[in-house]
C-alpha cells in the first residue's frame, strides 16, 4: 500500500477567484497547492478585452501572500462584439492564454455570453489562426430542453458543428458531466480536450436532491446520474491526455447559497488535491494522478509542467475546515462526504 505519492505541483485549468473580500478570501487557498490556474472570466461586469484581463490580473497578483509563485493565468470573455484584433493582442502578450464562450444565461454572470454563434465566426478564425484555445461552457440554455439534458444536446447541436465550421481550433470543454461529453472529448486528440472538477467525480444527483435539498452541492453544470460519475472517473483516471483538471472551484457566499433560489457553484479549491489524491486511490489509479493534476492540461495549452513537486501522506482521515471567512461573511467548503486519508505535506 502506497502511503507517501510526490508529484509535480498542480494546476488548476478552471478557477473562479471572483473580486473584492471574495478575492482576498480565496486567493491564497489556491495558491497554497496549485502552480498555476486558468482564471474565469464571469465577474459581476465580465473580463472581456485585454485591459479588463491585465487590471485582473494585477488585482489577483495583490491578493497573493508574499513570497507565493502562483501565476494566475488569463482568459477573456467572448462577447458577439469582441474584437478579433484585441483578442490577438491579448493572445500575444502571454497573459491570456484562452477565450471563454458561455451560452448567454448559462451561468452565474453569464448574460452578456453568445446567443447567436455565428457572430462568433471571424473572432474564432482569429483565434484558430495564432493557435488560441476556446474554453467552453457546454451547455444549451433553452427552456424546453431538460437540465439533465443540456450538455449532451450543446455537444449535438451547437459544438459540433461549430467545429466543424473550423476544425483547426483548439477547444476545451469545461466541466464535462456525461458520458456524452467524455466520449466527444477523446474524438479529435491534440485539438480538443475536457477539464474535469473535482466534484463531479465525487457527487452525483442524489448527493444535491436525495433527503433534502442541500445548496452546496448544486452547482452547473448540474452533477447527473451516478453511471456519469462514473464514466468520469473512468475518463480522469485513464491516463487519455484529453482529461485534465479544472476544479470549476466557484465561491459564493453562503447566504446567497442558502436562498429561495440559490447560485450555482462549489468551492472546492482548498480540499481538491487530497480530495482528488482519495479518488484516484480509491480506483487503484494513484500511477496517474500527477497526469490528470500536473502534466495534461500544461501540454494541451503549449506549457511546460511546474518544476516544483509536492508530495502527500496517507494516514487517518483528514478534518477540513468547513467554512472559509471572508470580509463579507463565510463560504461552505466542499464536503466530499467520504473520509479523506491524503493530506499535501510539502
Ligand atoms: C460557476 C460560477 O459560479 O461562476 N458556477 C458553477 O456552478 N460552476 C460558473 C460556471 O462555471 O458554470
Ligand atoms: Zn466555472
Amino acid at each position: 500500500m502506497k502511503n507517501t505519492l510526490t508529484i509535480t505541483q498542480p494546476d488548476d485549468w478552471h478557477l473562479h477567484l471572483r473580486d473584492g473580500a471574495l478575492l482576498a478570501a480565496v486567493v491564497p487557498e489556491s495558491a497554497r497547492n496549485f502552480g498555476r490556474a486558468l482564471i474565469m472570466p464571469n465577474l459581476t461586469i465580465p473580463v472581456v478585452t485585454y485591459k479588463d484581463a491585465v487590471a485582473y490580473r494585477g488585482r489577483i497578483k495583490d491578493a497573493l501572500p508574499d513570497g507565493s509563485s502562483f501565476k494566475p493565468l488569463m482568459t477573456l470573455y467572448l462577447t458577439e462584439k469582441t474584437d478579433p484584433n484585441d483578442i490577438k493582442k491579448a493572445y500575444e502578450s502571454g497573459i491570456v492564454i484562452a477565450a471563454k464562450l458561455y451560452p448567454a444565461g448559462a451561468t452565474t454572470n453569464s448574460a452578456l455570453g453568445i446567443e447567436n454563434f455565428e457572430k462568433l465566426q471571424p473572432v474564432l478564425e482569429c483565434m484558430a489562426d495564432i493557435g488560441m484555445p476556446m474554453c467552453v461552457h457546454g451547455e444549451v440554455t433553452s427552456h424546453e430542453v431538460d437540465i439533465f439534458d443540456r450538455e449532451a444536446v450543446f455537444i449535438d447541436k451547437v459544438l459540433d458543428p461549430l467545429r466543424r465550421r473550423l476544425p483547426s481550433l483548439k477547444v476545451v470543454m469545461e466541466h464535462i458531466t456525461t458520458a456524452e461529453g467524455a466520449a466527444y472529448a477523446r474524438s479529435d486528440p491534440g485539438k480538443l480536450a475536457a477539464t474535469i472538477t473535482t466534484h463531479h467525480l465525487m457527487i452525483n444527483r442524489n448527493n444535491i436532491l436525495a433527503g433534502g435539498i442541500r445548496p452546496h452541492y448544486y452547482c452547473l453544470p448540474i452533477p447527473k446520474r451516478e453511471k456519469h460519475r462514473l464514466c468520469l472517473i473512468e475518463a480522469a483516471t485513464s491516463g487519455n491526455p484529453c482529461y485534465f483538471l479544472g476544479t470549476d472551484s466557484a465561491p459564493h457566499l453562503d447566504k446567497s447559497k442558502e436562498s429561495s433560489c440559490g447560485c450555482a457553484g462549489i468551492y472546492t479549491a482548498s480540499n481538491s488535491i487530497p480530495c482528488l489524491a482519495e479518488v484516484f486511490d480509491r480506483a487503484d489509479a494513484l500511477d496517474k494522478l500527477e497526469g490528470f493534476t500536473s502534466i495534461f492540461g500544461a501540454n494541451f495549452y503549449g506549457l511546460s509542467p511546474n518544476k516544483r513537486k509536492i508530495t502527500l501522506n496517507k494516514d487517518l482521515p483528514v478534518i477540513f475546515p468547513q467554512k472559509i471567512k471572508t470580509d463579507d461573511g463565510p463560504i461552505t467548503l466542499f464536503n466530499p462526504n467520504i473520509d479523506i486519508h491524503w493530506k499535501v505535506t510539502s
